[in-house]
C-alpha cells in the first residue's frame, strides 16, 4: 500500500514554508462559518495538515474536529493547536464523515485522491454527512491549474533551516505531479534529504454543485471564500445544506 502523501519532512517543510495559503484563506472561511460559531456546533476540517487554519478557526472560538490522513502532518496539528477538540487520521474517501454542522478543507485535499471517481466519491461522503443548516466549505484544483502550469516545470523556496525543490509535470490534461525534494537542517548541522512523488487528479470543479445537489447540498464554485485572491485555477465550492 502507498504511504500516506506529506511525511515528516515534508510535513515540516509544508508547516514552515506554505502557512501562506491558510493566512490568505481565513478571513473568507471565517465569515461562511458565522453562523456556525453562533450556534456553539463542530466543524470538521478535512486535510487539515499542520493545524494552519485549524489554529485560525479554533481562535476565532470554534470547536474544531481536525482530521488528515497523514500521521506525520497531524503530529505538527498536536503541536500548532493542542487546544482543538479533536485531531484524528481521516481517509477520504473510505473513512466514515462524522455528522457535522460545518465541514471546511483548504489546500485541495481532495485532489490527492486516486481518480475522478474516488474524488465524487468523497465529496458525497462529506455532503453526506453534513447537517441541516450546516456549511461546505472546501477548495479544488480544477483542469484549469493543469494548464495555467503547462509552462511551469520546476521551482524551489528556501527557509532559515530547510528548503524545497521541485519538478511539475501534467502528464495528462487531469493530472499534476510534483516530484519533491526537500532538506532540513538536522541539529548537528549536517543536512539530510528526502523525496516525495504526489499525483494529484484534476477535475471540472463546475460540475461539482450538480453532484452536491444530488445529496442535498446547495453549492457554488468561486475563484475564493472572501476577498482573497487565490492561484489561477483554484476553485472554493461553499455549500449549505438548507435546514
Ligand atoms: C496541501 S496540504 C494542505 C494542508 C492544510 N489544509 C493547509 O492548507 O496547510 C493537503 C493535505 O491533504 C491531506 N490529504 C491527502 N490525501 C488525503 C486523503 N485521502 N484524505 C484526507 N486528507 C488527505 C494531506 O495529508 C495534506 O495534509
Amino acid at each position: 500500500m502507498q504511504q500516506p502523501y506529506y511525511q515528516q519532512d515534508l510535513a515540516l517543510v509544508h508547516h514552515l514554508g506554505y502557512g501562506f495559503h491558510a493566512d490568505l484563506c481565513a478571513p473568507g472561511i471565517l465569515e461562511l462559518l458565522r453562523p456556525v460559531l453562533a450556534r456553539g456546533s463542530e466543524v470538521l476540517e478535512i486535510g487539515c495538515g499542520s493545524g494552519l487554519l485549524t489554529r485560525y478557526l479554533v481562535d476565532a472560538g470554534h470547536r474544531v474536529r481536525a482530521t488528515d490522513a497523514s500521521p506525520a502532518m497531524l503530529d505538527l496539528a498536536r503541536e500548532t493547536v493542542p487546544d482543538a477538540e479533536a485531531i484524528e487520521v481521516l481517509v477520504l474517501p473510505d473513512d466514515p464523515v462524522p455528522p457535522s454542522d460545518a465541514i471546511v478543507g483548504i489546500g485541495h485535499a481532495l485532489n490527492y485522491l486516486h481518480d475522478a471517481e474516488s474524488l465524487d466519491r468523497a465529496l458525497v461522503a462529506l455532503a453526506n454527512a453534513l447537517k441541516p443548516g450546516g456549511v461546505l466549505a472546501l477548495d479544488l484544483c480544477d483542469i484549469e491549474w493543469g494548464t495555467a502550469r503547462l509552462d511551469v516545470t520546476n521551482g524551489g523556496r528556501v527557509g532559515e533551516d530547510w528548503a524545497i525543490v521541485a519538478l511539475f509535470s501534467v502528464p495528462t490534461p487531469d493530472r499534476y505531479v510534483r516530484e519533491m525534494t526537500t532538506f532540513l537542517r538536522n541539529d548537528d548541522g549536517t543536512w539530510r534529504r528526502d523525496d516525495e512523488r504526489h499525483d494529484n487528479v484534476l477535475i471540472d470543479v463546475g460540475r461539482v454543485p450538480a453532484l452536491l445537489a444530488e445529496h442535498g447540498v446547495e453549492a457554488v464554485v468561486g475563484h475564493a471564500f472572501g476577498n482573497e485572491e487565490l492561484p489561477v485555477g483554484l476553485r472554493t465550492v461553499v455549500g449549505r445544506r438548507p435546514e
